[in-house]
């Protein structure tokens, strides 16, 4: 007697401590919309397969994806096959229209003893449903060699998850420190591995212009470099070619990221300006930004020929990147010159304009025009707002919420993305213990805390609240391993903010989560910042 009801409190500890384990197991992140677990788990062998169960042309190069991180870990053959009919033992990706439910990014997960199954209305989602996959997975999964003495398990469960923005972005400056192709593609790889898909890439600064532009040649020639960085004595550069550009928008395609290029004006311009003088307002001479900050040297808004350079520049640009969003700045661009210069004070007074901010609006609602006319959307910093919104223009919001705020009451679109919860430019803890960065403190718990739609929107206004996105300005992250570091973790807690429903959202249990993420950092080479 006294044995048995031992054997009973053990088997009810073991059945417990079973169940807290497999709780453990699952760390998805962003987390999922609906998960529900089963018991048991499917294990990879050298027999088992990956089966494109239709639309190979969609699924083909998904499952060629799944086939080599899985081939490259386990050393296993996972031949890619396309029957559906033999469904044991497989890995099996499938488009299906009924999950229109979940949208296009939607998907369905379901691990059984016999089989995995990945469904979606679309390649999106099933790429999205992959990348669950691999999270249920041993995190040794994330090596770039074969790995022994790991069982290849997964967790019996089932899961339907979409997203609830569709603007999840991440942005990277690299006028203030270059990032080479290759850790571009590094970056987007983070990007999709946590369900981001939009990559706002912040081309042209006032201490750096970082694309071929064939029609002027000086933007790169003199533009991309500059003699010094903060008074180091030590020449920098860097731009990237028309055919790499074309390169890293393909790599992000593949990936379902779509690239925003971001070309700066009216402000922002120094390198540009550089390059050619003739337009801005004084004529110049100038010289490369070398210092961080703000300058009063801006495109001159009065000059016919500003805008023709800047539609030549648009003209090459806007071919290279297939997305429907296009980025121009507009932010802190000071009107000190504008005030003082005969051609922009002629254009205030015969378009009747009023004030230097009017003329920005002008000078936006021009180029506004232009983008409409190729297909594009404009979007800017909020700063657009002032002086009147250009029809059609997407705000970015940072200074706050406000600009955001405004913009959804007047039926524009907005991306939320407030210095406040979302500039990973900022310390991450105390500055004292931190490497030196901009200033701010932006602790990952708070960029967590962050809600994209302000309380104070109508259901209609909220509508337009398109997402959100982390900054990564780069004035303190002198090179790409500084970047890793600035944006691991916190990119993990943005990637829960825009993708996860808003009741789904617990710190304590994403920091769990996030524990179990730190190797697969280590593993897929990516520099952090460890939790304490
Ligand atoms: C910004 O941070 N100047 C948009
Ligand atoms: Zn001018």
């Amino acid at each position: 007697m006294k044995f048995k009801i031992i054997l009973l409190i053990l088997s009810i500890f073991l059945i417990f401590s079973n169940l807290i384990s497999m709780e453990n197991t699952i760390s998805i992140i962003p987390k999922p919309l609906s998960i529900k677990q089963g018991e048991g788990s499917f294990t990879l062998n050298d027999s088992t397969k990956i089966i494109i169960a239709n639309n190979p042309h969609q699924l083909k190069p998904i499952a060629e994806h799944v086939a080599s991180r899985l081939r490259t870990v386990t050393g296993y053959p996972l031949e890619l096959g396309t029957s559906s009919k033999k469904k044991e033992n497989s890995i099996i990706l499938m488009i299906d229209e009924k999950l229109k439910r979940v949208g296009k990014e939607g998907y369905q997960l379901r691990v059984t003893e016999k089989s995995v199954t990945i469904k979606s209305s679309s390649p999106a989602g099933i790429f999205y449903g992959v990348h669950s996959l691999y999270q249920l997975l041993p995190p040794e999964v994330e090596k770039n060699e074969q790995v022994t003495g790991v069982k290849w398990s997964i967790p019996c469960v089932t899961i339907e998850d979409k997203p609830r923005f569709t603007w999840r972005g991440m942005h990277l400056d690299v006028g203030r420190h270059f990032a080479p192709v290759k850790f571009v593609k590094k970056y987007i790889d983070l990007l999709s591995s946590y369900k981001m898909n939009t990559f706002h890439w912040h081309l042209t600064e006032d201490q750096g212009w970082r694309i071929e532009i064939k029609k002027y040649p000086k933007l790169t020639e003199i533009g991309s470099k500059r003699k010094e960085t903060m008074g180091d004595s030590t020449p920098y550069g860097g731009f990237y070619t028309q055919e790499e550009i074309k390169e890293v928008v393909n790599y992000a395609k593949e990936r379902f990221i779509t690239i925003v290029p971001e070309i700066e004006m009216p402000g922002h311009a120094l390198a540009a300006l550089t390059a050619y003088p003739e337009f801005s307002c004084t004529g110049g001479p100038f010289e490369v930004g070398t210092t961080w900050g703000v300058f009063e040297d801006v495109y001159c808004a009065g000059n016919e020929k500003t805008f023709e350079f800047l539609k030549d520049v648009l003209s090459e640009v806007i071919p290279l990147f297939p997305g429907k969003f296009f980025h121009i700045g507009g932010d802190e661009c000071p009107k000190e010159r504008w005030k003082n210069c005969p051609k922009c004070q002629a254009r205030i007074k015969k378009n009747k304009l009023g004030n230097e901010h009017r003329l920005q609006s002008y000078f936006v609602q021009r180029i506004e025009r232009f983008l409409r006319s190729k297909g594009k959307r404009l979007v800017g910093w909020d700063e657009i707002l002032e002086g009147g919104l250009a029809p059609g223009a997407t705000v970015m919001s940072w200074r706050g919420t406000e600009g955001g705020i405004a913009a959804a009451k007047a039926k524009h679109d907005v991306v939320m993305t407030p210095t406040s919860h979302c500039y990973f430019d900022y310390y991450q803890s105390k500055p004292d213990s931190e490497p030196k960065a901009i200033g701010g403190f932006l602790s990952i718990e708070k960029v967590y805390s962050f809600e994209p739609v302000p309380a104070e929107l109508k259901p209609k206004q909220a509508k337009h609240i398109l997402g959100a996105q982390g900054n990564v300005w780069t004035e303190y992250m002198p090179n790409t391993n500084h970047v890793e570091y600035m944006v691991l973790p916190r990119l993990l807690a943005m990637s829960e903010v825009v993708w996860s429903v808003k009741k789904q959202k617990n710190f304590e249990d994403f920091s769990k989560r996030l524990n179990e993420h730190y190797k697969r950092f280590t593993y897929r080479g990516y520099n952090f910042r460890a939790q304490k």
